[in-house]
């Protein structure tokens, strides 16, 4: 299946910013990157697939990345272990590639990269391969050198991403990682067949909800004008959540220059909360049901200290009736909340950074791509 994409692509297509542009592509990205991967209706990744006895021969995944596509990666991971019941290591490639890591013949090395040209990740793909590890790359670019030396490659079909701030491959790459952990959990057989279609129809109805999304953004806007000229701010959540809000704070202090941290809401305790005061401003996702509770109560120990909250949430937990402001997403099942919980994120970091005049697509000190170490 050829994909071309024509210079309009290149153009910001009436959007202000390619930033704006590639964040409203992300439904079309997103139903693209499922397309190409399904044949008469099943998971196919065609000569790019492992075979049943190749996964069998696999007894650890280590994802490898820099930047967004790690926080994509450690997104992916859960479903590895989740679906396909793998332990997956997940570790940034400039550490990863001195680690001297325990990789051998036995170990499948995922390294997701955008441009399939960041350094690091390349050194770790060539490090993997010295020690016999099979090597598949996840990119959004082909022939990129990333893609030309891994044993196996994914394509994300999310057409070219020129805004510095990674949106749309972050989505692409997380669904691509999810349907490729299927195909594994399908060939291992460890989720039932009606499980696997249950899971495959809800990343089909991602699209439709990422555009439900896209619709509402009013609450956004106006949260972006009063955090604008704070210092800090902080970004909590867990398990899934936590790894949501990771790739929420990098989002935000690339393009706003605001220092944003995201840190597990269990460990407010030891320590980070004695940073909340009054009007601190906190993003928090709550999505997780198995630990929704312990979320609500993390979110009302910042909220009676003056946190200033926008809770990302769904919509059985009614956090809009504590927070300063509840961004409702349209239901999903938990694994592929942090599809949806990104989009409002990557939106707040957006709106704040036009609202303190930078120019968002080129943020300072940065490049596109990280093509030396
Ligand atoms: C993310 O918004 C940044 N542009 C940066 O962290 C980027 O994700 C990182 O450099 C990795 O780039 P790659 O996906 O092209 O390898």
């Amino acid at each position: 299946s050829k994909v071309t994409f024509s210079f309009e692509d290149a153009t910001k297509e009436g959007y202000d910013h390619f930033m704006i542009k590639e964040i409203n592509e992300q439904p079309r990205a997103i139903a693209d990157t499922i397309k190409y991967k399904m044949h008469e209706g099943d998971i196919d990744f065609g000569e790019n697939a492992f075979t049943k006895e190749e996964i069998e021969g696999f007894n650890k995944i280590y994802m490898v990345a820099c930047g967004t596509a790690y926080n994509a990666g450690i997104v992916g991971a859960y479903a590895f272990e989740k679906f396909a019941k793998i332990p997956v290591i997940t570790d940034i490639a400039s550490e990863f590639r001195y680690n001297d890591p325990f990789i051998d013949k036995n170990s499948l090395i995922i390294l997701p990269s955008q441009s399939g040209e960041t350094a690091d990740t390349l050194a770790a793909l060539r490090l993997a391969r010295e020690k016999g590890a099979k090597t598949l790359v996840l990119t959004n670019v082909v022939a990129s050198s990333l893609d030309r030396e891994a044993d196996k490659t994914i394509y994300c079909y999310a057409g070219p991403e020129i805004a510095v701030a990674s949106t749309k491959a972050y989505t692409t790459q997380i669904i691509s990682l999810y349907m490729l952990a299927l195909d594994f959990a399908k060939k291992l057989g460890t989720i039932s067949e009606d499980e696997y279609k249950n899971i495959l129809e809800e990343i089909k109805a991602i699209p439709e909800k990422v555009k439900e999304i896209l619709n509402n953004i009013e609450d956004i806007k106006k949260y972006a004008q009063e955090i604008k000229d704070f210092e800090s701010m902080f970004y909590l959540g867990r398990g899934l959540d936590y790894s949501s809000v990771i790739e929420g704070a990098l989002k935000l202090k690339e393009v706003s220059y605001i220092h944003s941290e995201a840190f597990a809401a269990g460990e407010l305790k030891h320590g980070t909360i004695a940073l909340i005061e009054e009007g601190t401003p906190v993003v928090t996702v709550a999505t997780q049901s198995n630990i929704i509770e312990k979320t609500i109560s993390n979110v009302k120990e910042v909220i009676s200290r003056g946190a200033n909250i926008f809770a990302i949430c769904t919509p059985d937990d009614h956090l809009e009736e504590i927070s300063n402001y509840a961004y409702i997403l349209p239901k999903t099942i938990d694994a592929l909340y942090p599809v949806l919980a990104v989009i409002p994120q990557q939106l707040l970091a957006y709106y704040t950074s036009n609202a303190k005049g930078i120019d968002v697509d080129k943020p300072r000190n940065l490049a596109k791509s990280v093509t030396v170490e």
